[in-house]
This record gives C-alpha cells, sequence and structure tokens, in this order.
C-alpha cells in the first residue's frame, strides 16, 4: 500500500424530503448566492420551487443562472463567473447533475482568479483560492458532489478538460434518492456506467497489498450490479435509488482510490469522444472500458481473475486467470448492455477519421494510464477495438 492523505470534507445529507433543508444549511455560509442549474429538469420537476421556497423561508438572497448544458461549455462559465463578481456574489448552489455542479465549481475557482480561468484547465496555473459549493444532487453518476474535480468542455477547440483542487469539494451535498424519479430511463443507466468506470479506475492497478479498498470497490461494484435491474423493473423503488446513490458518492468521494495509483486513461479517452460528439459521458464509458480492458487486462491477468470471481461471481474453478478475465469483461459488457447502453463507437456515429484527434486530446489533456502505460498509439488502438 502507498503512502496517502486523505480529506473530504463534504458534507452529506442524505434521505427523503432533505431538499427542504437547503436553505437552512445555505445560510450558515452565505445570505447572497448564486443558484446555478441545467436545462429545466429542475423546473419540471418541481425541485426549482422547492429550492427556492427553502431558500426564501431560511433568508436568502439569490442570483439564478440557469442553462448548464450536459458536458458542460466554457461560455457559460465565464457569464457565471461576471455575475458573481459583478453582483459580489460568493456562494454557489448547484440544484443538478454532474454538469450543473462542474460549471458551479468551475465559476467558483474563477471569479477571484486574475487570469483566464481556461489556463486552470489546461494546467498552465494553479490557484488556491474558490468560493464555496453546495449541492442538491439529480443524478447519482459523476460524483461530483463529493470529489474536487471539475470537467469543462471549450466548444471553440472541442476541449475538454479537468480541474481538480481540494479547494472545489463543496461544503455540503443533499442526496435525496426520490429526486432520481424523474430522470430519463436512459440517464439512469449512464450514471450506473459512471460510478462503475470510477470504481475500475481505482479497482484496476498495479499497487501490492490494497486488500482493504480492493474489498471496498468490490463490496460497491457488488450493490450497484444488484441494485441497478431492480429500477429497470421499478423506477421508483426508493431503496435501488438509495444504494445507488450512496454507492455514488462512495465510488468518488477518493476514499477507495487511497494508498493505490488510480488509472484514469480510459476517462481521459472518454472525454476526447464527448468533446467532440457531445455523447453522454456514461454511454461513452460503457463502450471505452470495456475495449480498455481488452487491450490491458495481460499486464496482470490476477487482477481481473480477482474481479471476475469476486464481483461477477464467475467460478475459481477455472485454473487460467486469463480466461476469467476474458469472461469478466464479457459479463460488465452484457451488463452495461442489459441496461440500453451502447456498445461500440460506430452505433453512436463516431468516424474513424476522428480517431487521431482523439487519441492526441485524450493523451495530452488526461492520464496517460498506470495500469499499463499508453502512448497516442495505444489509444488508437483502443478506439478501434471499441470501434
Ligand atoms: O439539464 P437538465 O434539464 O437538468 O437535464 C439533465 C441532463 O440533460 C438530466 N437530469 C439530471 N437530473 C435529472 C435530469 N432529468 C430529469 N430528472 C432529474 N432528476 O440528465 C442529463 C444529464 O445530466 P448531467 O449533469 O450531464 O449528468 P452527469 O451527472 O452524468 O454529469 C456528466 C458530466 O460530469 C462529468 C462528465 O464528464 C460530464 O461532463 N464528470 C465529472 C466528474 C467530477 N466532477 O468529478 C467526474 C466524472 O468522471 C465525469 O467526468
Ligand atoms: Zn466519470
Amino acid at each position: 500500500m502507498n503512502n496517502f492523505e486523505f480529506y473530504s470534507p463534504t458534507r452529506i445529507i442524505f434521505g427523503r424530503d432533505t431538499q427542504k433543508l437547503t436553505g437552512a444549511w445555505v445560510k450558515k455560509y452565505a445570505s447572497k448566492i448564486l443558484l446555478h442549474y441545467g436545462g429545466g429538469s429542475v423546473k419540471k420537476s418541481g425541485l426549482y420551487d422547492a429550492v427556492a421556497a427553502s431558500l426564501k423561508e431560511a433568508g436568502v438572497e439569490f442570483m439564478e443562472l440557469g442553462g448548464v448544458s450536459p458536458n458542460p461549455k466554457l461560455s457559460l462559465v465565464y457569464k457565471g463567473i461576471e455575475l458573481c463578481r459583478r453582483e459580489n456574489i460568493r456562494f454557489i448552489l448547484a440544484v443538478g447533475g454532474g454538469s450543473v455542479i462542474d460549471s458551479a465549481k468551475a465559476i467558483a475557482v474563477g471569479v477571484d482568479f486574475k487570469g483566464d480561468v481556461w489556463d486552470l484547465f489546461l494546467g498552465k496555473a494553479q490557484t488556491d483560492k474558490a468560493l464555496p459549493v453546495a449541492t442538491v444532487l439529480t443524478i447519482p453518476a459523476a460524483g461530483s458532489e463529493a470529489s474536487g474535480n471539475s470537467v469543462v468542455t471549450n466548444e471553440e477547440t472541442k476541449v475538454k478538460a479537468g480541474y481538480r483542487t481540494m479547494y472545489n469539494r463543496p461544503v455540503f451535498s443533499i442526496l435525496n434518492p426520490e429526486l432520481c424519479y424523474t430522470l430519463p430511463k436512459e440517464q439512469m443507466a449512464n450514471g450506473v456506467c459512471d460510478m462503475m468506470a470510477h470504481l475500475f479506475e481505482r479497482y484496476f492497478t498495479r499497487t501490492p497489498n490494497t486488500e482493504l479498498t480492493d474489498k471496498f470497490c468490490e463490496g460497491a461494484l457488488k450493490t450497484i450490479i444488484n441494485n441497478a435491474p431492480k429500477l429497470l423493473k421499478d423506477f421508483k423503488n426508493y431503496d435501488a435509488w438509495a444504494e445507488i446513490m450512496f454507492s455514488g458518492y462512495i465510488a468518488h468521494n477518493g476514499l477507495l482510490g487511497m494508498g493505490r495509483q488510480e488509472d484514469w486513461a480510459p476517462h481521459a479517452i472518454e472525454h476526447a469522444v464527448s468533446a467532440l460528439y457531445d455523447v453522454a459521458h456514461g454511454a461513452g464509458l460503457a463502450i471505452i472500458f470495456p475495449a480498455w480492458m481488452r487491450y490491458v487486462y495481460k499486464e496482470d491477468p490476477l487482477i481481473f481473475a480477482q474481479f471476475a470471481v469476486n464481483v461477477w461471481g464467475l467460478s475459481d474453478a477455472v485454473r487460467n486467470p486469463e480466461e476469467l478475465a476474458l469472461k469478466a469483461i464479457e459479463r460488465t459488457e452484457q451488463f452495461f448492455k442489459s441496461l440500453g447502453l451502447p456498445a461500440r463507437l460506430s452505433e453512436i456515429g463516431v468516424k474513424k477519421a476522428d480517431f487521431a484527434f482523439m487519441a492526441e486530446h485524450g493523451h495530452k489533456y488526461g492520464s496517460q494510464g498506470f495500469f499499463k502505460k499508453l502512448t497516442q498509439g495505444d489509444i488508437l488502438k483502443i478506439l478501434e477495438l471499441a470501434y
């Protein structure tokens, strides 16, 4: 196990009706805030009204900025920064999914930053300042409700890049599984795939002696695999959503990667795909992750065999770890398909002519992998496998 330092300060307020507590919690930090949301689902579901009422009741004044799109765009981040500066707003409440939360975090680091906020995302600058952000989560997926990451797309250059800082971890996040009932089914599947991917990025490591975090990852994966199919049968199954929502948080608050080398190459490759094609992040991962697994498993078939036995319940009577590894990858693909997720880049309209751009982008604006160090040539081969 490697040395590590763990600090995950986000307060989680979990359960039924908890959105009604928003105002009271915000009031502990600020009396005037920016309320940030997406393309309208919160207005349709009534959540916007509930949050607004709770803010008013607590005496919190708010200005609002809606319109965050999935794969949030830099142009709206600039708008938010200007608005906060002009109105002297020092606190942001994100009501929505990972895209809204990431947009809020980008605004939060941009307000007091002297240069162009995009330089933070390009790795050209750092900041130790950020306005506090809090969230009311509406889709369990990205894990942004407790992570220090923000992922934004520059729509002009078609670059999707992430900025990570401890100052961007939300001060609190409200997680009410009931808020998921209005999700489109495909968004549930996208979210499930994304949280599984967050566990995979940590699980498939070359660091030896990581028994506790191995078991945490396996437990979270099994919980997700057990509960997601229940939602296909009954979309208002509170307990299944509660397990999924808790798993999405635990998959990405950082704990499960402690003491082990994480990978993140599949995420970087997917970001290159969704920057160009605006595909949902989870759907992109359902295609990229199995292809990555097939490309790298020979580096350490034993951890894939462990995955086969401990997560998928495949028999350890099969003596050949490579055979087990391949079976586990197949099961993973089948599971994604059973949720209605796409399996091939060709299915979502990706053109091979864009592979070179995506390989360069994936290599430059993300990790180059640790489980297996990847060159641009390797990424091209993974994209071919995924096609
Ligand atoms: O915009 P609205 O109208 O709210 O609709 C959204 C959006 O269309 C809809 N939705 C969300 N909650 C709903 C709902 N519709 C009905 N009822 C609800 N309760 O779902 C759509 C997708 O929302 P989005 O926020 O884009 O989804 P997600 O949470 O999957 O976020 C994806 C983004 O997060 C980034 C991804 O790259 C992508 O840009 N990630 C962020 C990470 C982080 N900050 O730590 C890590 C992840 O690996 C990921 O990269
Ligand atoms: Zn992700």
